[in-house]
């Protein structure tokens, strides 16, 4: 009898984590899933919000104000994470003008970046509301074993508070972590430019700030400009110091190009960059909606034959992919050339519904992964072959699973995926009894086996050839 129920506990474990470690979407593997986010600040865990004056709640909060020093418009001094003089005491109510300066508004958290860097999972949250307490967030692959670990604040809340917002982040092979802050708190109706937004890069070694770069006001051409500057790509070769960033504004339509060694920012517009009107209506999550959103992401291949990287880039509202060349980005001159028009090129449509937020070059392979919001999917394309519908395999697709696929990242051989549910969060309600937030990671190898985007060009003309 002992032994049968020592037996029966024994089946019951094994029968759950073999459930946690069969959750796939297609040949992705869920690594974590959230219904709402939590947090883990210096071991306290928040798992509902924070809104008031509480003293209990004070003394917890005070080893991470969130104090932004340019912050002196209407609340004058005020810390924003304090709350208003006549803020209410609980935590019933939801009426938006009060969620002013609240640290922790548990439904207001959406992540939406994510990146692997050894041990790491770095998520961003972008502050678009009120009661986010950390925008740039970890958390330590090595101790997470639960299906929705809490996030800490990256660094720790201290250093945190100096980010106002942050969308996606980018590693580099120097052991550096690259972001734009867009310096702005993008409430709906009351969105506030609290610093100037810049590129700012940590070292990932000893966790150190070691970049504050204030875009120049040539790069940012309108007050609205820094709500769309969603991605960066850096663009290094040999020497560390000598490092190139990319900056998407998909609000104004450009690319702000930034070099380290010069400490120095230029700006290239182009027809391309612009969103592409006839794919503009979208239906997400049930929403229907129509966007305008422009160039989103750009990524590198392997440097080609002038030691230039061509990089492929697309707006959000395009089916469509395009590509420059990497030197054309690095010369500022260039703008003024007669033929600079012609310096970009149209490289192919993606097929309907196809419209994506990031896309990554994985280089062994010459694959280029999509995040696919307007087919809640994960594609993939061969770029050794002609880009068109029928050399794009699905990966990965789901309604609900693969809902707003918001970021897209290749670290070493894997494919790491975020899906957030957005147009829920902003034009309905999620539902927080369902699982909204999901990442995924895959091998690209697995991936890309017995589909289309398994064979390069070169192996094709082989085969032909012999
Ligand atoms: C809170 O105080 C401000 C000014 O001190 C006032 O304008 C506002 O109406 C007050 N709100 C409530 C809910 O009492
Ligand atoms: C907040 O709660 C305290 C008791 O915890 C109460 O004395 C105080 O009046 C409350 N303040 C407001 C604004 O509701
Ligand atoms: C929360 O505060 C509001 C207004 O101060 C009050 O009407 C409500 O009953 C309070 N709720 C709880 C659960 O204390
Ligand atoms: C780079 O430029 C920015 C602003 O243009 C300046 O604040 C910063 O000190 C410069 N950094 C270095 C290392 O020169």
């Amino acid at each position: 009898m002992f032994f049968k129920i020592i037996y029966i506990f024994v089946i019951l474990i094994l029968t759950k984590s073999s459930l946690q470690q069969t959750r796939r979407l297609g040949k992705f593997r869920e690594i974590f899933a959230w219904k709402q986010l939590t947090y883990n600040i210096n071991g306290n865990i928040l798992l509902q919000d924070r809104f008031g004056d509480i003293e209990d709640n004070r003394k917890k909060r005070e080893t991470g104000k969130i104090v932004f020093e340019n912050d002196k418009s209407e609340s004058g001094d005020r810390d924003w994470n304090e709350p208003p003089q006549n803020a209410t005491n609980n935590t019933s109510t939801t009426d938006p003008s009060s969620e002013v300066g609240s640290f922790f508004i548990q439904y207001n958290n959406v992540p939406m970046g994510v990146e692997r860097f050894g041990e790491r999972l770095f998520i961003t949250v972008p502050r678009r509301r009120y009661g986010i307490p950390s925008t740039l967030n970890y958390i330590d692959l090595k101790d997470s074993k639960s299906r929705s670990p809490a996030l800490r604040p990256y660094p720790d809340l201290w250093q945190a508070r100096s980010l106002t917002s942050v969308y996606r982040t980018r590693a580099d092979k120097c052991g550096r972590l690259w972001m734009v802050d867009t310096g702005l708190l993008e409430i709906p109706d009351n969105p506030r430019q609290l610093q100037t937004p810049a590129i700012v890069v940590f070292d990932l070694k000893n966790d150190k700030q070691i970049l504050r770069y204030p875009f120049k006001s040539s790069d940012i051409p309108a007050a609205n400009t820094p709500t769309g500057l969603a991605s960066i790509t850096v663009d290094i070769d040999e020497d560390c110091s000598d490092a190139y960033a990319y900056v998407v504004d998909l609000t104004t339509f450009g690319i702000i190009v930034y070099s380290l060694k010069h400490n120095d920012s230029w700006r290239h517009t182009h027809a391309y960059l612009h969103f592409n009107p006839t794919a503009a209506n979208l239906n997400i999550a049930g929403e229907s909606f129509q966007w305008s959103d422009g160039v989103f992401s750009i990524t590198l291949t392997e440097p080609q034959a002038d030691g230039c990287r061509t990089a492929y880039f697309h707006p959000l509202i395009s089916t469509e992919e395009f590509s420059v060349s990497t030197c054309v980005l690095k010369n500022r001159a260039i703008r003024s050339n007669r033929n600079y028009f012609s310096l970009y090129s149209y490289v192919g449509k993606r097929g309907e519904g196809s419209q994506s937020t990031m896309h990554e070059y994985h280089q062994k392979s010459g694959t280029i992964f999509f995040a696919e919001i307007g087919r809640d999917a994960v594609s993939c394309w061969n770029s050794g072959k002609m880009l068109n519908p029928s050399n794009i395999a699905m990966l990965a697709q789901d309604r609900q699973r693969m809902s707003y696929p918001s970021d897209l990242h290749v670290t070493d051989d894997e494919v790491w995926v975020m899906a957030n549910t957005l147009p829920r969060f902003g034009y309905s309600r999620l539902d927080t009894n369902e699982f909204n937030f999901y990442i995924y990671s895959g091998n690209v190898n697995e991936l890309i086996a017995g589909t289309v985007c398994s064979a390069p060009r070169t192996y094709l003309e082989f085969k032909k050839n012999n």
